[in-house]
């Protein structure tokens, strides 16, 4: 398959590393990153009653909306390799007062430790930008195997406009930034996902620091079904 993009430079140890300590500051410092959270809980589209399986929920950011729609007879299972992030998350739900239906696990994607046909909606975001590109299609098929028939998978990553390397891809690898844009459209079609749909998202230029890094990099939301 061509792909054209770089090649991420953190393993699954950094990451977790990196998260625990970024884990307090995480939301300060991307508040770009709110708003495709919150259309791509709308494209999700979830249901009461629902089951949602947030990869990688981090600090919960769209795990709030996708709780609501469930609602009380719903169920939200929320894993992470940082247990730090999941903290911030548990305690974000608490507050939120939507606990009740959030399960939450420290582990892997990799190996998604749930049934086959499990979930509704299989939601992931600012993840696979940090993964390896061999990682891409197994962690694809862990959640096409927990989704069930029709489900849908909600992807939002760190992307770039098209398939022409960016100034960003060049210096990447210098600047300490774990994640890189990726375009996870062209797998999921190869995989033989349904109604592949991407959504490209430039990010805002409402202060200065947002300008910077509207330079850089922008945000696709990808949606599909099983
Ligand atoms: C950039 S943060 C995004 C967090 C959250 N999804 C969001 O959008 O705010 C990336 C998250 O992915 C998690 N992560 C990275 N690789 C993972 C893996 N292989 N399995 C589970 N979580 C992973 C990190 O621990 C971190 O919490």
């Amino acid at each position: 398959m061509k792909n054209n993009v770089v090649e991420a430079t953190f393993t699954d140890s950094k990451t977790e590393k990196y998260y625990a300590w970024r884990a307090s500051n995480y939301e300060a410092l991307s508040h770009w990153e709110t708003e495709p959270h919150e259309e791509a809980v709308r494209l999700a589209g979830a249901r009461e009653g629902q089951s949602v399986l947030v990869a990688a929920c981090g600090t919960g950011r769209g795990m709030d909306g996708l709780a609501k729609a469930v609602g009380p007879k719903g169920r939200i299972e929320a894993m992470d390799l940082s247990s730090a992030m999941i903290e911030q998350a548990r305690a974000k739900m608490e507050k939120m007062g939507l606990s009740d239906r959030v399960h939450f696990r420290q582990g892997n994607v990799r190996s998604l430790p749930y049934p086959d046909e499990s979930f509704d909606i299989v939601y992931n975001g600012y993840m696979f930008d940090l993964i390896e590109k061999k990682g891409f299609v197994p962690i694809l098929e862990e959640m096409r195997r927990v989704l069930r028939p029709g489900g849908k998978l909600v992807l939002l990553n760190m992307s770039k406009p098209d398939g022409r390397k960016t100034f960003f891809e060049r210096i990447y690898r210098f600047t300490g930034i774990p994640c890189r844009p990726v375009l996870m459209a062209p797998y999921l079609e190869s995989l033989g996902f349904s109604d592949v749909q991407r959504r490209y998202k430039p990010v805002p230029a409402r202060s200065f620091y947002e300008k910077l890094v509207g330079l850089l990099w922008g945000q696709e939301i990808v949606t599909a079904r099983r």
